[in-house]
């Protein structure tokens, strides 16, 4: 019998065991720098001569690893092992399917802080946001195991005198999961494992920055005794390859999360049908977001300024959900600014393998570091510089956490997703206008109400046109089965991982009448 769901729970590093266990694991990531990754098409390891070099964020000289980059050949080779493996893995019951997978999560759980240490190279995370990132992918795997059971036999509908129906669901065939690198192992694992639980078949194209922690979903994956061809790992450059495993006429889905350019190419090209497509392609596409936190009157300025810098700055404000904007009522603005600012100052930012309680670390590459840096030049001028505006990529790419004031809903860095630890702060009359404000965004993923006014938090219920609304904290950490994640307008198709209704987006209903 399946235990019911439950999370995984976050480690505690107050503890000495787990410390030092934590600090071993970092010891044995180390030893492996410079490990050669191949593709695995059908089970089978590919070393290629076209390679390229994962790097530490926070020392970028340092190469963690050589990755083979998979070519368009290699691609239509892992599409007919994906077709091929597809035609006996739709066969293997729901249950037998997601009783593999659970093996799978016990797997990661035994290797939790291999996994955990290996993003703070790759990914520049602090422990506790590297221990999250794992937990959450064991979270996804061990909900979506279960939830596909539920799904087993389909869904009630009637019968009638001479006719016994069925409603089932089937698995659709071979698709794409192109994963970001932000949550490099958690949704890379959601995005790849979900799909197959429901019976299809994966190519796999890991983010260019966080190859290897994918590379070791593939290892455990092949450990648990998953048949070859169900997930083929194709890294690659996407220019190179991107199209091509969209455009694929084999590709069923492409399940991306990204950013919002490479999300709605994918929607448009999907779209198009391709000579021999016989189907029309499913796209889940999850994508960026403006996320704010209004701070209305009359309430506790301490949770409102530590709520604001917890979202802004967690994991160097890299999160999809990460709050942007501080939209803040004119009567506790000066203070909310104010104590937002002490916290800020007191932030550590170093390479994060030295130690839990370091805050943040790097921002992921050299591209993000220039964008992030070219923003905090034109919020400068925009608003008023208040703390941070700090850059530094002479060893690895450090950006200080920064909060501009006095911004107006119009400037640039208020519209404009920048993926890094910058928060503008704007000034409202009422609760209205901060609303107002707040939908002012192409995007809609998170948001935060910070309100004591029960009236207004039911406003914004109503009107605040976001995937993931909250109350009184902030607007990031959305814990799988509790606050299924998604977004609306150009955040993307509204997916909502870790929802009882996640699974649907990679099954096809299907009816089965019969009379007698
Ligand atoms: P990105 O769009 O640059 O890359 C995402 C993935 O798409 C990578 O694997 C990349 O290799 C691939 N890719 C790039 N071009 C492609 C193409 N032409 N065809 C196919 N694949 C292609 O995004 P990123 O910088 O890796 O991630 C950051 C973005 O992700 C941010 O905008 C963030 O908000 C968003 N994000 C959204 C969510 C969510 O749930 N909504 C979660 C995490 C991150
Ligand atoms: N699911 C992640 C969060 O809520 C992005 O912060």
């Amino acid at each position: 019998m399946v235990v019911e769901f439950h999370n995984e729970p976050a480690t505690d590093f107050t503890d000495q065991e787990n410390q030092q266990a934590f600090k071993d694991a970092l010891k044995k990531v180390k030893a492996e720098f410079g490990k050669e990754i191949p593709l695995v098409i059908n089970g089978e390891k590919i070393f290629t001569d076209d390679k390229y070099e994962s790097v530490d964020p926070a020392n970028h000289q340092q190469v963690l690893g050589t990755i083979s980059k998979a070519s368009k050949e290699q691609v239509d080779q892992a599409m007919e092992a994906a077709k091929e493996a597809y035609k006996t893995w739709r066969k293997w019951t729901p249950k037998e399917r997601a009783e593999l997978l659970i093996r799978v999560s016990a797997i990661i759980r035994r290797r939790k802080h291999e996994l955990s240490a290996l993003m703070v190279y790759e990914a520049g995370k602090p422990w506790n946001e590297a221990d999250g990132d794992t937990n959450e992918g064991i979270d996804f795997i061990e909900y979506y195991a279960r939830s596909m059971m539920e799904l087993a036999h389909g869904k009630q509908v009637f019968d009638r005198e001479g006719e016994h129906n069925q409603y089932i669901y089937k698995p659709m065939g071979p698709g794409v999961t192109i994963p970001p690198w932000n949550f490099p192992f958690a949704i890379m694992t959601g995005t790849t494992v979900a799909p197959i639980i429901a019976g299809n078949t994966v190519l796999l194209k890991p983010a260019e920055d966080t190859p290897l922690i994918a590379y070791k979903l593939i290892e455990i994956l092949e450990e648990a005794g998953l048949p070859k061809g169900v997930v083929n790992f194709v890294p690659g450059d996407p220019k190179e390859i991107g199209d091509y495993l969209v455009d694929h006429k084999d590709t069923h889905f492409v399940t991306f999360t990204g950013s919002r350019a490479t999300g709605t190419r994918i929607f448009e090209r999907a779209a198009k049908v391709q000579e021999g497509q016989n189907f029309l392609k499913r796209v889940i596409a999850e994508m960026g977001g403006k996320d704010a936190i209004v701070v209305d009157e009359n309430i506790d300025t301490d949770l409102a300024a530590q709520a604001i810098v917890d979202s802004a700055f967690g994991f160097s404000g890299q999160k999809c959900s990460a709050c942007s904007r501080a939209i803040v009522h004119k009567d506790v603005y000066d203070e909310v600014l104010e104590k937002s600012i002490k916290l800020t100052k007191e932030l550590s930012i170093k390479h994060t393998e030295g130690g839990s309680d370091v805050y943040m670390g790097p921002v992921i590459n050299q591209k993000q570091f220039d964008k992030i840096k070219n923003y905090i030049e034109i919020g400068s001028k925009e608003g008023k510089l208040e703390v941070g505006g700090k850059t530094d990529d002479s060893k690895g790419f450090f950006v200080h956490p920064t909060i501009i004031s006095d911004l107006k809903s119009s400037d640039q860095i208020m519209q404009e997703e920048i993926f890094g630890p910058v928060v503008g702060f704007t000034k409202c009359d009422n609760f209205e206008e901060l609303l107002e404000v707040a939908n002012d965004t192409d995007y809609g993923l998170t948001g935060a109400v910070i309100t004591n006014n029960r009236e207004h938090w039911r406003q914004a219920c109503e009107d605040y046109d976001v995937g993931n609304l909250y109350l009184n904290r902030g607007c990031t950490s959305a814990v799988v089965g509790y606050h299924p994640f998604g977004g609306f307008k150009m955040s993307g198709t509204d997916a909502k991982t870790g929802s009882p209704d996640y699974m649907l987006n990679f099954l096809e209903q299907k009816i089965l009448s019969e009379q007698f």
